[in-house]
């Protein structure tokens, strides 16, 4: 029985997502996944991962991984606008969520994926997390923990692909979505999409992809982004 799974399957674009591979044929179920799900999976707690993905491996074939999770702000902490304003304690929670965290589902996920055929784990990352791309600055945590997540998918793409060879692991920037982590910076002139058409793009982009692709990082059109 083949499964997708969605990590912050609670999340806008994890919600829209989870919603549409539901009505995809090819996968007998989806799993979601999130702080309230049962078995509950937190991204600050390794053992709540371990379960989660052991009880995961036991419903069947996971053939997809898509982690949804992400910290931009909350009533805590907001994105920097100059380095007067870095918190350790902010830079610790961005790459704890950001980096750490998916780390972490890759480590216990990558080895209970099936050994043949093709699986894909993808991780949403951000465009703002290419060290090429930035021009202008700010958002140092969010940034910094992004270009982290990307090098993070990149080793274990690696790795993965000596456990399966049509294996492929990416890191995908979701374009700007309407969802709460985005809601605050929304600008005039920026092309802000529902989360629902988000979820479609990047589920045909995750389709295309090909094993020669793994390790790559990529836009909501299926472009290669650069690091
Ligand atoms: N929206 C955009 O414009 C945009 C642009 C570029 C990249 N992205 C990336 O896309 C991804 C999804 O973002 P979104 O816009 O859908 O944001 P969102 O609606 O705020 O969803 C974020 C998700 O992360 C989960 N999460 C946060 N901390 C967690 C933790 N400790 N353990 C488990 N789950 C945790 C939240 O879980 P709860 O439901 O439990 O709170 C929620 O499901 C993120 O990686 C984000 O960086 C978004």
């Amino acid at each position: 029985m083949s499964l997708a799974v969605v990590v912050g399957a609670g999340g806008g674009i994890g919600r829209a997502c989870a919603d549409r591979l539901a009505d995809d044929t090819r996968f007998a179920g989806v799993l979601r996944l999130g702080r309230r799900s049962v078995p509950p999976l937190d991204l600050l707690s390794e053992p709540s991962i371990a379960a989660a993905a052991a009880w995961a491996a036991e419903q069947g074939d996971i053939r997809l991984v898509l982690v949804a999770t992400g910290f931009l702000h909350d009533a805590r902490f907001r994105p920097e606008r100059g380095l007067r304003e870095l918190d350790p304690a902010h830079m610790a929670h961005a790459f704890a969520v950001n980096a750490i965290g998916p780390a972490l589902l890759m480590k216990h996920f990558c080895p209970r994926l099936p050994r043949r055929g093709r699986v894909v784990f993808a991780a949403l990352s951000a465009r703002v997390g290419s060290i090429g791309d930035n021009q202008r600055g700010g958002w140092h945590s969010y940034r910094a923990s992004k270009a982290a997540l990307n090098q993070l998918v990149r080793t274990t793409a690696i790795e993965l692909r000596r456990h399966n060879p049509d294996s492929i692991c990416v890191a995908l920037h979701p374009g700007t979505v309407d969802t709460a982590l985005s809601a605050p910076f929304e600008k005039a002139g920026l092309d802000v999409r529902p989360p629902e058409v988000a979820a479609a793009d990047l589920l045909v982009v995750i389709d295309r992809l090909e094993t020669a692709q793994t390790g790559g990082f990529f836009d909501q059109r299926g472009e290669a982004i650069e690091w």
